[in-house]
């Protein structure tokens, strides 16, 4: 089929972005106007710290492509701990009709702190958030893939996103097996990603999801820069090539299965 350029321009959905961070403050208002100039028609900002949870509902506020998720990052579960107030919280910002996920939540074993223990508690509570409310989850999975796939069978009727999915294609066969979707950030891209280029073979075309995590992990040949939505055309392009379909096809599966997951 014949694409006009003038007149089908490929959209990206940015499906995990923190537009909120400190690094995008200097230029945040003229930067998000024009991602949408330059191809990205939807962005999922994180709100997942008692910091970033009002800044996330501010940006989808402000801006008709923008939405954006709810949850205690395992980073912050002590803080959640500490507040006798955090459920409650919670549940406010999931009553906003902007927002789409409960997310993101999971364990990180990368630092010591918090406590493994305290993390998969929160980890539970936030599960059993998105069984009462029906949310879909975001989940943060880093250096914790064993405990992480437990506690996710114990919740057989949640579902979401495997955020920078960074597991091996076993394990996301079984994510798609229980109704998980995967998302690749511009690791993909990286001349060490690993497995993910296998991952990526094997993840059928309606599971897939693309991401920048930005201001974080930049695609190579920016790798190490500052991250944005316009640059995650360089991971569409990887996962083109992965899955032997054309930029335009990457660009209109991923954007209809992020529409899905987070029915929109
Ligand atoms: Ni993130």
């Amino acid at each position: 089929m014949l694409v006009e350029e003038n007149k089908t321009v490929p959209l990206l959905f940015d499906t995990h972005a923190h537009y909120d961070d400190m690094r995008f403050d200097e230029d945040r208002d003229e930067l998000i106007p024009s991602l949408k100039e330059n191809g990205v028609g939807a962005v999922v900002d994180i709100g997942c710290s008692f910091d970033t949870l009002p800044k996330a509902a501010a940006l989808a506020e402000k801006y008709d492509f923008f939405y954006a998720s709810a949850g205690l990052h395992p980073n912050d579960a002590q803080e959640a701990e500490n507040n006798p107030d955090t459920i409650e919280i919670l549940r406010q910002y999931l009553k906003k009709s902007k927002t789409v996920a409960i997310g993101e939540i999971g364990l990180d074993y990368h630092w010591e702190e918090p406590s493994r223990q305290i993390q998969k508690k929160w980890f539970e509570i936030q599960l059993r958030l998105a069984e009462e409310t029906g949310y879909p989850v975001i989940i943060h999975d880093r250096e914790a893939h064993g405990d992480t796939m437990e506690i996710i069978r114990n919740h057989p009727n949640v579902n979401g996103i495997f955020h920078s999915y960074s597991g091996s294609p076993e394990m996301a066969e079984e994510l798609i097996s229980r109704g998980y979707y995967i998302s690749f950030s511009g690791v993909l891209t990286f001349k060490n990603a690993a497995k993910l280029p296998e991952v990526a073979k094997i993840v059928p075309n309606d599971r897939m999801l693309i991401e920048t995590d930005c201001p974080y992990l930049a695609p190579h040949p920016y790798r190490g820069k500052r991250n944005d939505s316009i640059l995650m055309k360089a991971t569409a392009e990887k996962l083109a090539e992965i899955k032997g379909i054309s930029y335009e096809e990457v660009c209109a599966i991923t954007f209809e299965n992020a529409k899905k997951i987070y029915r929109l």
